[in-house]
């Protein structure tokens, strides 16, 4: 098996902002409760033309262009994603199309907000057996198109956006160290999208019920994150052989400042060692992770050697977090 880590990062965030004070004139709520309650100040919303495959491609382009590989050498594209541009073909196959990586294998992958940690699991073992050499792993959602706009529990929360990263070979010793995934779908009802498949095909009903929209028990899946955030990051670090003590920075799902701050105390983490930035962008399921990483990047913040933890949580219920020496 060889060694897989990601050779190069890429983030798209769309134009529009729309704030905590623009959802107050929205519905019942107020930006001190959305403050105080989540963190989120405002979040990006894609423009009526836009959809997850254009987010997906611009993130793309910049991911290949961080690692220096060409398109034309990319052997699997997995795009996670709940908002794909439509049921098929696969938004993977859009953009592969579009980015004219014609060698590609391609497809789609639904795990919520987990999407991008399933993603780079499952492209990277392509990698280390040899069968493929380059992935394009992207984490890409319009979460405006499938949000109530008039239920204050869910719409305060979610934004639209993509990141993407180039998987590839890497320095033994370096790379994914560990992975840990998991799923628990008696928790389904917690948070899903109901209708438009072939449980409940579109109809008129549908539709005027808003079961086109994302309904959430928010308080169960609140506490459900803060138990598995905690648990799958100790599980991927033991399956590294590493402790809390050597994380250098942690990567976590943006869904809510509170459940991010219950990982900063278990790990007795200081601020400079955590990726924030849902003040900025809110819940963008599964682009979180890679938006987040991107920045982190960007921003030098992460060195040759550093150890990362990635790790999310989300629908289906799903769980995952990754060690990552960079
Ligand atoms: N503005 C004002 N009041 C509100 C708002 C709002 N936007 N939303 C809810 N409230 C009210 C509720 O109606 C409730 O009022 P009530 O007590 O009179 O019924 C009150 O505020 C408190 O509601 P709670 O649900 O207890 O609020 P809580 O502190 O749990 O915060 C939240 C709610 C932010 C949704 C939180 O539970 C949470 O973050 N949950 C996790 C969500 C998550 O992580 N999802 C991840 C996956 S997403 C994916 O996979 C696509």
């Amino acid at each position: 098996m060889r060694a897989v880590g990601i050779l190069g990062t890429g983030a798209y965030v769309p134009e529009k902002v729309l704030t905590n004070a623009d959802l107050e004139k929205m519905v019942d709520t107020s930006d001190e409760w959305i403050v105080s309650r989540t963190g989120i100040r405002e979040r990006r919303i894609a423009a009526p033309e836009e959809a997850s495959s254009d987010l997906a491609v611009k993130a793309a382009e910049k991911a290949l262009e961080a690692a220096g590989i060409s398109a034309a050498d990319i052997d699997l594209i997995i795009v996670a994603t709940v908002t794909p541009d439509m049921a098929f073909p696969a938004t993977a196959c859009l953009v592969q199309d579009r980015l004219k990586a014609e060698k590609a294998a391609t497809f789609d992958l639904s795990a919520a907000c987990t999407g991008f940690m399933y993603g780079v699991a499952t492209a990277s073992q392509f990698i280390a057996t040899g069968v493929y050499k380059y992935a394009l792993v992207i984490g890409v959602e319009c979460l405006s198109r499938i949000t109530d706009w008039t239920d204050r529990n869910t719409c305060v929360l979610f934004g639209d956006g993509a990141g993407a990263a180039v998987l590839g070979p890497v320095e033994e010793g370096y790379g994914f160290l560990s992975f840990e995934l998991g799923g628990d779908g008696s928790g389904g009802e917690l948070l899903k999208l109901e209708a438009g498949g072939s449980r409940q095909p579109a109809s008129v009903e549908t539709v005027q019920q808003k079961l086109h929209t994302i309904s959430m028990a928010g308080r169960e899946v609140f506490k459900f994150a803060v138990r598995v955030l905690g648990n799958a990051t100790d599980e991927a670090l033991v399956k590294a052989g590493l402790s809390k003590e050597d994380i250098d920075l942690l990567v976590p799902h943006q869904a809510n400042i509170r459940i991010i701050d219950s990982a900063i105390k278990r790990f007795g983490l200081t601020e400079d060692k955590v990726v924030i930035n849902l003040d900025r962008y809110g819940n963008m399921s599964s682009a979180s992770i890679p938006v987040a990483l991107d920045e982190a990047v960007k921003e030098g913040r992460v060195k040759k050697g550093d150890t990362l933890v990635l790790c999310g949580f989300g629908g289906g219920l799903t769980w995952g977090a990754t060690v990552l020496k960079w």
